[in-house]
């Protein structure tokens, strides 16, 4: 095949462990005459992209979502191999080309968006519908900080906005350190909540870099038992429960649920007739609207992009493997600019201080 058409891509053909991602050269895709063809300059290792990595080996009962949903994914990601080889949910990069129908974008431009379950970012090239979830990424970002937003901001944003948040409302975002909740806690600090974040230990940083005014690590308290009521507690993963939140929400106060299975749609159902306290389980939709309102913010200084490692692209199992390592600090990026900086930004920089400042205490008090 002709050198032009050819693009570099980590692609996967079986499910499994971070070793099944490999540099390859594959065909560099064409735009459709509503698409954009973009040049990947960054992209991340979210939720999606290391359940879609191994998802044959993910039970229902390992899924967060109902069973149904686990079937659909199990036929969209592929039965028995990987139907989608290139992974990558999120990215961003400059317009290339655009079809002739195109009038959103130009080549030059500057983006970042959302492919979602599409995937196609882990390469150098990735076509997508104009009118899909994609933006002009904030000014002031460097690709690598731009790429951590999209799948976040897109999904916290319409799942908060379910709930109508109010300005001085108490907030507590069970899952505050990762794509959703790290999201949710800058967007409810910009709507007027006190937010409390809860997160693994070696995040508490990051999470309090993000703005939370309160930080639990869940690993040393349970937010259930400790007497804080809230008005809203939404939960990522829905490592929790309405019955264990329900003593820890005010009177009015709404369990919201990124993540639930049939039971908790049930008492959605059944807190919608009875009684003043409500679980609410959402969807979120995606929408470039969202992704200029967030731009907008960024752009304001209201919303923060913080990277925690930065691989490129040739070492993608790597940064699998370290953002399913447990220790990550935050957003794990990967690199397709070959003049971009894969610099650790505050992320890296506030856990290694803080890390370091707690290792000196522990040695003066051995001393
Ligand atoms: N409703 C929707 O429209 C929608 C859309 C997209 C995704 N989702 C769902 O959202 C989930 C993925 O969210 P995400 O991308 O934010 O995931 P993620 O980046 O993997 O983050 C997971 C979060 O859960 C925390 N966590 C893990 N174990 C915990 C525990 N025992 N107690 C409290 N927190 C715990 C993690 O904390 P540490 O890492 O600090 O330990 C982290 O903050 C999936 O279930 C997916 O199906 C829903």
């Amino acid at each position: 095949m002709h050198k032009d058409i050819l693009m570099k891509a980590v692609v996967y053909e079986k499910f499994g462990p971070p070793e099944v991602l490999h540099l390859a050269e594959v065909e560099k895709p064409t735009p459709q005459d509503d698409e954009v063809l973009v040049r990947v300059y960054a992209t991340t290792v979210n939720y999606g992209d290391l359940l879609a990595r191994n998802f044959s080996h993910t039970s229902p009962g390992e899924f967060h979502m109902p069973f149904l949903f686990w079937l659909l994914a199990r036929f969209d990601f592929g039965l028995r191999e990987p139907k989608k080889q290139i992974l990558g949910s999120e990215f961003a990069g400059e317009i290339e080309a655009t079809g002739k129908d195109v009038t959103r974008f130009k080549p030059g431009d500057r983006v970042f968006g959302y492919p979602g379950q599409r995937m196609g970012a882990y390469a150098e090239y990735l076509c997508l519908p104009a009118d899909g979830a994609l933006a002009l990424m904030p000014d002031n970002l460097s690709y690598e900080e731009a790429t951590v937003i999209p799948y976040g901001a897109i999904t916290a944003l319409n799942l908060l906005r379910k709930v109508n948040l109010q300005p001085g409302q108490k907030v507590l975002i069970n899952g505050a350190s990762g794509g959703i909740g790290s999201a949710a806690v800058q967007l409810a600090r910009y709507y007027g909540a006190e937010v409390t974040g809860v997160c693994g230990t070696p995040r508490v940083a990051f999470v309090k870099s993000l703005g939370a005014d309160r930080v639990i690590d869940y690993t040393q308290q349970d937010f259930t038992q400790n007497g804080e009521t809230y008005d809203l507690i939404f939960d990522i993963l829905g490592k929790s429960s309405f019955s264990r939140c329900k003593n820890s929400l005010k009177e009015d106060g709404i369990y919201l649920l990124a993540s639930f299975k049939l039971r908790q749609l049930a008492q959605m159902l059944w807190t919608s007739l009875t009684g003043r306290r409500k679980v609410v389980c959402a969807l979120s939709t995606d929408s470039p609207k969202d992704l200029d309102f967030v731009k907008e913010l960024v752009e304001a200084g209201q919303f923060q992009a913080l990277v925690a490692r930065c691989y490129p692209l040739e070492q993608a199992a790597q940064a699998h493997r370290y953002a399913e390592s447990g220790q990550k600090a935050g957003p794990v990026v990967i690199s397709l600019d070959p003049s971009g900086n894969c610099e650790p930004s505050t992320a890296e920089r506030t856990a290694r201080d803080t890390e370091q400042a707690l290792s000196a205490v522990a040695e003066m008090a051995l001393d």
